[in-house]
């Protein structure tokens, strides 16, 4: 055998991952698939790989790397883009050692000449088979590196995969499935510089066989974990191999790195299946094992929130009734949602004042919280700390906290801005802030809303900062957590603008969509549930006339969809039909004998050759309940 050759191996329950490294160049992932022996040979594993030269081709074909080097020959897209002011583009990395144990491998390669080292970590996880893959670079030369993009890993794809189905949509509509043909040497690229993951392209997709689909067909699913700006490609290259690549999308100039520092990308969740059932599968085993906060294990309570029930119509007399009647259908917690806090009548201003409003709620939040413990349910609360209105007395007195080039006019979305959590003062005031309600009052959740996409997002230097800023919003959600560390959080960003690994980390639970009506949270149902487990997904029982869609549907339907995921209410009990709240009171105590075993449940989504049909089972671990 040709010593020059070095093979890597990790195993799971059910694949194998088998790495190569030529003469030290980076590894490639040469085998990715179902479970190999132990005595399957490596190296005629490559030997059958092994391809003529294609025409008007360079004179070796250039690995398809974990991170593909165009000093290699690469000519698809690089894992790594840098320079140094201008110059030193090129790299060539050299495997200069392995830190191997069961489940994990790290790969460090060094390029004297550009002076940069990479670790490349690829784990696969033993019971669930997911790979999570990350890269690090370190600038080891005198002067500034700027990275332009690194990849958490390239992933090579089977030739045989030719269609992909990606996650799409809009406000009110998201994680929408839409199929593509793979097929012929072109690449497709999803983007994503909106600072949250966004309405219109979850970060993650599926590529298969042709006409993969529940429980039949092989597969790759990929997820990014990462909730701001990002890129992934696939692209079948003209010489016949495909790939794809996710990374973190950073703005010019946003990452530079003087001597010594170093950049380390988002992680890349990826697992091979067949069928798409299966993927979820484990991807929701995962997420519960390794992802989600502690709390998600106990029993998720039943919650109403205020929101679509008064809007910012506050008033205590209307809440109490509210909670009433909460209570008496069976709710466990009560969130109070936007509409609180000084000078919030309306969204165009008070953003940033996080004082309670003495105007609505002279005596505080006391009162209100003891009527809700009273009817023995857990108080919730709504903040959106990443943002100010330009209308509050935050902005008037720190106009320079904000994250936008300030050479330019700002720029609004729901009348306001963002803030600029890099700055240390401005991290310093909302912290602050949420730790002075946290310690005041007895919340036990808060709703983590953020309404409004970053553009031009730089600060007062110019300098681009979203990189920055989504690592300051996680220092925030972990410093506040370890400040309150029975606090549970629920991610929401005008619905589901912002769902992804990283974030459910800290928060375990996901407000799916501002669209309650059932006929359309059917289908954003779904597409979420090819990723994230039933238990996270906030779903709400709405009002019979959908505020969103205008369209209307009896309690049975609504109250039926709301229990595929974790229940709630999002209209005013006070004011529904007594017969329509002993129906809620029926399915709120059905969700409640059920919610213990659907938390560790596998899911099953039914192929339905009439796409106009969907149906979902879900069956506990030991096959005694479905
Ligand atoms: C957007 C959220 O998605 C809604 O549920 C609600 O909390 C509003 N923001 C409040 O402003």
């Amino acid at each position: 055998m040709n010593q020059a050759l070095q093979f890597f191996r990790l195993d799971g329950s059910a694949s194998t991952l088998v790495f190569l490294s030529r003469a030290r160049s980076t590894p490639e992932i040469i085998y990715w698939g179902p479970l190999l022996s132990k005595t399957c040979s490596l190296a005629s594993l490559y030997q059958l790989q092994e391809r003529p030269l294609s025409f008007a081709s360079l004179d070796q074909e250039a690995p398809l790397s974990l991170c593909p080097e165009e000093s290699r020959g690469f000519s698809g897209s690089p894992g790594l883009l840098m320079h140094r002011s201008g110059r030193a583009y090129g790299h060539r990395m050299t495997l200069v050692g392995t830190k191997q144990s069961n489940d994990e491998i790290v790969f460090q390669l060094e390029d004297q000449n550009s002076n940069i080292s990479l670790e490349i970590t690829i784990h696969l996880d033993a019971s669930d088979d997911l790979l999570c893959a990350s890269s690090q670079i370190q600038n080891r030369g005198p002067t500034p590196l700027s990275i332009e993009q690194l990849a958490c890993a390239s992933l090579p794809l089977p030739a045989s995969f030719q269609e992909l189905l990606l996650l799409h949509g809009r406000w009110g509509g998201e994680f929408q499935l839409e199929r593509q043909n793979f097929s012929r040497a072109a690449a497709v690229q999803i983007d994503n510089h909106s600072g949250r993951t966004s309405h219109e392209h979850f970060p993650g997709l599926i590529a298969g066989v042709a006409g993969f689909g529940e429980s039949q067909g092989s597969l790759i699913g990929l997820h990014l974990g990462w909730s701001g700006n990002y890129r992934i490609r696939l692209e079948r290259l003209a010489d016949g191999r495909s790939y794809v690549q996710a990374s973190e999308y950073l703005l010019p100039g946003e990452i530079q790195l003087g001597a010594g520092d170093v950049y380390q990308t988002p992680k890349l969740y990826a697992t091979w299946a067949e069928g798409l059932n299966e993927m979820s599968q484990r991807f929701h085993s995962y997420v519960r094992r390794r992802i989600l906060p502690g709390w998600t294990r106990k029993p998720r309570p039943v919650l109403t929130n205020s929101w679509e029930a008064v809007y910012f119509d506050h008033s205590l007399p209307r809440l109490n009734q509210l909670i009433e009647a909460a209570a008496q259908a069976g709710v466990e917690r009560f969130v109070l949602d936007d509409g609180w806090f000084r000078g919030r009548r309306h969204d165009q201003s008070g953003l940033g004042d996080w004082q309670v409003d003495p105007e609505i709620y002279p005596l505080g939040l006391g009162p209100l919280i003891e009527s809700v413990h009273k009817h023995k349910m857990s108080f919730g609360l709504w903040v959106e700390p990443e943002m100010v209105n330009p209308n509050s007395d935050l902005f008037r007195q720190n106009p320079t906290w904000i994250l936008q080039d300030p050479t330019y006019p700002l720029v609004t979305g729901r009348h306001q801005l963002v803030l600029n959590l890099a700055d240390p003062n401005a991290f310093a005031y909302i912290k602050a802030a949420l730790l002075n309600l946290l310690h005041a009052h007895p919340i036990a959740f808060l709703k983590w809303d953020m309404n409004r996409i970053l553009v031009l997002a730089a600060d007062q230097t110019g300098q681009a900062a979203a990189h920055r800023q989504m690592r300051a919003v996680y220092r925030l959600i972990d410093e506040i957590l370890i400040a309150c560390p029975n606090l549970e959080i629920e991610a929401c960003a005008s619905g589901g603008a912002r769902a992804d690994f990283e974030m459910l980390r800290r928060t375990g639970r996901i407000w799916t969509s501002d669209n309650n009506d059932p006929l359309s949270r059917l289908m954003i149902h779904r597409g979420f549930s090819l990723f994230f487990p039933p238990e996270v997904m906030g779903a709400h029982i709405g009002a019979e006339k959908a505020h969103s869609t205008g369209r209307k549907a009896d309690p049975h339907f609504r109250a039926l969809i709301a229990l595929q995921g974790q229940l709630g209410f999002e209209l005013d009990l006070s004011q529904s039909p007594l017969e329509d709240r002993e129906i809620f009171k029926h399915y709120v105590s059905f969700y409640k004998d059920n919610r213990g075993w659907i938390q560790n449940a596998l899911i099953f989504r039914i192929q339905c050759h009439d796409p106009a049909l969907f149906a979902v089972s879900y069956a506990s671990r030991d096959e005694q309940r479905s």
